[in-house]
């Protein structure tokens, strides 16, 4: 008797459908037809099945405060992150850890088991990096998360900055963050990314670096943090974030710049909710997209994956922790909407993220693997993308975690399905 079989699965890369058996927490048998008995039969019915969502970028330190202690007005990124300034020297580790776990909770049920989340550690408190360093432990197994050191106000702002970076890396952050555009000055920027790199390189520690998140076109610190991975020797264990500048890149530059990004190995994550509503924002029409050239990067051989980013917190009132929206809000602002595309834009929801995060060895669904999986109520990544539908249920190392039951319209008495009559 093993643990758990899921029948009748259709996965992305293949055209027949086929029985997921899971025992001791991995799959031990991926096949049309098998005959096991398990403690838990679940019938996919032809649905789409994958690996787990990844949320490869989230401030989970700041979600669920929106209004404290106030609203942002303007909607820019400046009063955001000065409204969160106003708010965060005066948090505590428990109201970042119940507030973060909140959103692992709505993350887990759609079907994101990996998160990577950010700590501000420019606060002079350490609430935000030790509430998410708990929620990482103690959910360990649920989700899993990386914690990020992000050093929100720059590291050179002010004279204690680089000293809580430091001791957050004491902490035991998993990933070393920037925000060289963010610096008093492009030579502060400079300084910053290098010092990030140094530290990253001796501490043996992964890099996700908020990279060129403005308008600006002079904003070009990632072909700096390209040139840094190559010097480091750290190809695929690099991740800039952001990077909205490149909406503004030229032509020429910006075909340069993807010949580097491929050749460092960089992870690119695009995160669509907050970026749509803050970049070109203050341009008079016609108006930037301001997003990272996801199309581009994809057909250059550069992995890119995304984000949740903000989720009810000082840059964004909106959110519910579903991947598949930011996947969709992506798909139209980078124009990824061709028959061959939009599977890839859930590829860059699962397992694009999964490389990015690094965990891509154990991640997918093959023999010997973990055995994660969502079985999305819809039968193809198109359906996926168009309907938003439910996580029917959400399976993490071989236990049924989530189930949702799909919503159910009808007209004049009469089931309206929203797909087209057979
Ligand atoms: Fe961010």
């Amino acid at each position: 008797m093993t643990d758990l079989v899921v029948r009748n699965a259709r996965l992305l890369d293949r055209d027949d459908l086929v029985d997921l058996v899971a025992d001791d927490g991995r799959w031990t048998q991926v096949g049309p037809d098998l005959a096991v008995d398990a403690e838990r039969e679940i019938d996919a019915a032809g649905r789409l099945v994958t690996a787990p969502l990844v949320d490869c970028h989230l401030h989970l330190d700041a979600s669920l405060t929106a209004g404290r202690p106030r609203f942002n007005a303007s909607g820019t990124l400046i009063e955001g992150i000065h409204v969160w300034g106003e708010l965060k020297e005066s948090l505590t580790v428990d109201d970042v850890y119940e507030r973060a776990k909140e959103i692992v909770r709505w993350s887990a049920a759609q079907g994101t088991l990996y998160i990577r989340a950010h700590a501000d550690v420019s606060a002079k408190n350490e609430a935000p990096v030790r509430g998410l360093l708990r929620l990482r432990d103690e959910l360990a197994d649920l989700v899993t998360i990386q914690v990020t050191a992000f050093p929100q106000d720059g590291l050179y702002s002010d004279p204690r900055n680089e000293g809580l970076f430091e001791r957050a890396i004491e902490l035991g952050v998993d990933c070393l963050g920037g925000i060289p555009h963010y610096e008093p000055t492009a030579e502060l920027g400079l300084a910053e990314v290098h010092r990030v790199f140094d530290l990253a390189a001796r501490h043996k520690r992964r890099i996700d670096v908020h990279c060129d998140e403005t308008d600006d076109p002079a904003s070009r610190f990632l072909e700096v943090m390209a040139d840094d991975t190559v010097r480091h020797g750290l190809s695929g264990r690099v991740t800039a974030s952001h990077c909205t500048a490149m909406g503004s890149y030229e032509p020429y530059y910006s075909s340069k710049l993807h010949g580097f990004l491929r050749r460092a190995g960089i992870n690119i994550v695009v995160n669509p909710f907050a970026n749509s509503l803050i970049q070109g924002r203050l341009d008079p029409y016609p108006k930037r997209r301001g997003f990272a050239q996801l199309k581009e990067l994809l057909a250059a051989g550069v992995n890119v994956s995304l984000g949740n980013d903000v989720i009810m917190d000082p840059w964004y009132l909106l959110g519910r922790a579903d991947m598949v929206e930011a996947a969709s809000l992506a798909l139209h602002f980078t124009y990824m909407s061709g028959l061959d595309e939009i599977p890839e834009m859930l590829r860059c929801a699962t397992e694009r993220g999964a490389r990015t995060l690094g965990v891509e060895d154990e991640y997918g669904i093959e023999e010997g693997k973990p055995a994660d999986c969502v079985v999305f109520d819809a039968p193809s990544a198109l359906e996926v993308l168009r309907l938003h539908p439910a996580r029917r249920w959400v399976v993490r190392r071989g236990r049924v975690i989530a189930e949702t039951e799909p919503s159910h319209t009808t007209l004049l008495g009469e089931p309206v399905t929203f797909r087209p009559p057979l």
